[in-house]
């Protein structure tokens, strides 16, 4: 049995957890900075990184007591390495160095994508490679053929914005607050999904890409047309990524026929809407349905300490001198889909 640290700071969330490679979490811990954010209407990324600075050494301290373990005790450190915001990488990955170099045991560079990716094998220890995974968060809208760790195929990512920025943009314009998706959610519930038309980008394409640049502003023109309530625009915008994400979807599956189960994770695979449209393609397809509970698939250290633990039983440790990275493409083989943006 192995016990990993891991430690996650490339966006909003600074979080320290203990995980084994039996699948025990013995603590996570978690400090959002929403508040911090708020004023702003997004993720400022001088706030973040100081915040990650205030937050991290605390919250590493409140996990090992809380478990009970002296930092000694650790097999290995596993720290988000990239891709986010490079301040805010750079200071969980040197914490963990440090920490490495202390306590002389292995450092794992985890791309925080890979967290994402078999975050699902930690909460179903039944879930074996290859699966397909949707991973829908803020950053990032992407299909992956999940077939061993380390071993990633992109199938599809956003030729524009990823869903849970589109989420967070659409709040945004419509006044609701932010964090967006929760917020859009919480409106779409009062509202009716088929009052306002709006388009479906790339519906329909060969390629299973994404795109929701389009959705965005089809949602700012409903607004400034002053006919539609906002819970209708939520309602209806909320209907339209549903849709796209289940046709790029079931589109992807097509090209993975070997695929043990469709998996969703990322931020927006908490909205209930999007879960239970994914659950019922995975039906039609006869394919087992997996998402992590919420708290794992919105950002966490958890997910970060079992990617270690994975890479670790793997026999992948790095150096202490492995860089953060701003980008880093968890298939690097994959083409830039056509009209693809800055997005790693
Ligand atoms: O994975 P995550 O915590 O952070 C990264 O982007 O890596 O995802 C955050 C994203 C945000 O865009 C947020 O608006 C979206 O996930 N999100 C949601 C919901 N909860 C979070 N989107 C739609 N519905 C939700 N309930
Ligand atoms: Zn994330």
């Amino acid at each position: 049995m192995a016990l990993i640290l891991g430690l996650e700071s490339s966006c909003d969330e600074t979080a320290a957890a203990l995980v084994t490679s039996e699948r025990r979490i013995l603590a996570h811990k978690l400090a959002g900075q929403e508040a911090q954010h708020a004023p702003f209407g997004g993720v400022v990324p001088e706030i973040a990184a100081r915040a990650h600075v205030e937050m991290l050494t605390p919250l590493v301290e409140a996990a090992l007591d809380e478990a009970g373990i002296a930092l000694d005790q650790v097999d290995a450190i596993a720290a988000t390495a990239g891709p986010g915001l490079i301040g805010g990488v750079m200071v969980g990955l040197v914490t963990g160095k440090a920490l490495a170099m202390a306590t002389g045991k292995p450092l794992i560079a985890v791309n925080h994508l890979e967290g994402h990716a078999l975050s699902p094998r930690l909460a179903d220890p039944t879930l074996t490679f290859p699966y397909l995974l949707l991973l829908v968060s803020g950053g990032h809208c992407q299909l992956l053929l999940v077939e061993d760790v380390g071993t990633y195929r992109r199938l599809a990512t956003t030729i524009d914005d990823a869903a849970g920025e589109a989420f967070d943009k659409t709040a945004k314009l419509l006044g609701l607050g932010f964090p967006g998706g929760p917020a859009v959610e919480r409106a779409a519930a009062q509202g009716d999904a088929q009052a306002v038309p709006l388009p479906r980008p790339l519906l329909g394409s060969a390629e299973p890409h994404f795109s929701f640049a389009g959705l965005k502003s089809a949602v700012l023109r409903a607004r400034d047309s002053g006919q539609y309530r906002p819970e209708d625009i939520a309602a209806s915008f909320q209907q339209a990524v549903v849709d796209c994400l289940i046709d790029r979807t079931a589109r992807a599956l097509q090209q993975a026929p070997n695929a043990t189960a469709l998996v969703v994770a990322g931020g927006v695979a908490a909205n209930q809407a999007v879960r239970e449209a994914l659950e019922g393609l995975a039906a039609q397809h006869r394919l087992r349905f997996v998402a992590p509970p919420l708290w794992l698939c919105t950002d966490n250290a958890a997910m970060i300490a079992w990617a270690g633990a994975e890479r670790l039983a793997a026999g992948l440790t790095d150096d202490l001198d492995v860089p953060a990275r701003a980008r880093w493409p968890l298939d690097p083989m994959a083409e830039k889909a056509r009209g693809a943006g800055v997005k790693a």
